[in-house]
């Protein structure tokens, strides 16, 4: 359930501002959970580069979660699979630290399953999160994921070697479409 009292739309990332998406993701609490390749500190230039990358089909289906007032809260982004992976996509995502706790994410992932399944006709999504990042496991298991391994010493962050916990989530088993919310 949302538990604030807005809702989100995801809508494509390209509405936003690069300045929005600086303000939310120039933050070490954000860039602590994501891959390396998601800069700290977070410039302008950062966002404008990125932006420009998803115009250019660089980076696979991005959204951002807006709230109607048009405020840019998050980011969520499907890279599907190629040659016998092209069903499945990883889901990447994060909520500026202004907006943790709403609901927001959860509420993401449900949308964007749906999108995924509904728009996309993929059978399944998935994510691998880093051993210290419970709220994104908390997350993925309000959202329907379930937990389908741990990949030991799989990733490097900070100089430190850790596992990664695979999430998994099959489509197909929602039959209510509720792409309203979920614009491209
Ligand atoms: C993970 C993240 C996306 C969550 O976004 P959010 O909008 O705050 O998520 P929600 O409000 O939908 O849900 C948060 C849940 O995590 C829980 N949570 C928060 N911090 C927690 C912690 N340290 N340990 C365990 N659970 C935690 C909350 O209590 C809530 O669960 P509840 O509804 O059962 O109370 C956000 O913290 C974030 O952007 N983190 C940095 C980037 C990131 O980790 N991305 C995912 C990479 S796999």
């Amino acid at each position: 359930m949302i538990k604030g009292t807005d809702i989100i739309w995801l809508e494509s990332i390209l509405k936003a501002t690069p300045d929005a998406l600086q303000y939310i993701a120039d933050n070490k609490s954000v860039a602590q959970n994501l891959r390396d390749a998601f800069p700290h500190p977070y410039t302008l230039d950062d966002a404008v580069t990125f932006l420009d990358n998803v115009r250019q089909g660089k980076m696979g289906i991005v959204y951002g979660m807006f709230l109607n007032t048009g405020e840019l809260v998050g980011v969520i982004s499907l890279t599907p699979g190629r040659d016998v992976n092209r069903f499945s996509a990883e889901v990447g995502f994060f909520v500026g630290e202004q907006y943790w706790n709403r609901g927001y994410a959860t509420e993401a992932l449900r949308l964007v399953g749906n999108f995924a399944q509904f728009r996309h006709g993929l059978k399944r999504l998935y994510a691998t999160v880093f051993d210290y990042n419970h709220a994104s496991m908390r997350v993925l298991e309000k959202a329907g994921f379930k937990k389908e391994g741990i990949m030991k010493s799989s990733a490097v962050k900070d100089d430190k070697i850790l596992d990664e916990h695979l999430y998994g989530l099959v489509l197909g088993n929602s039959n209510i479409e509720i792409i309203g919310r979920c614009k491209f």
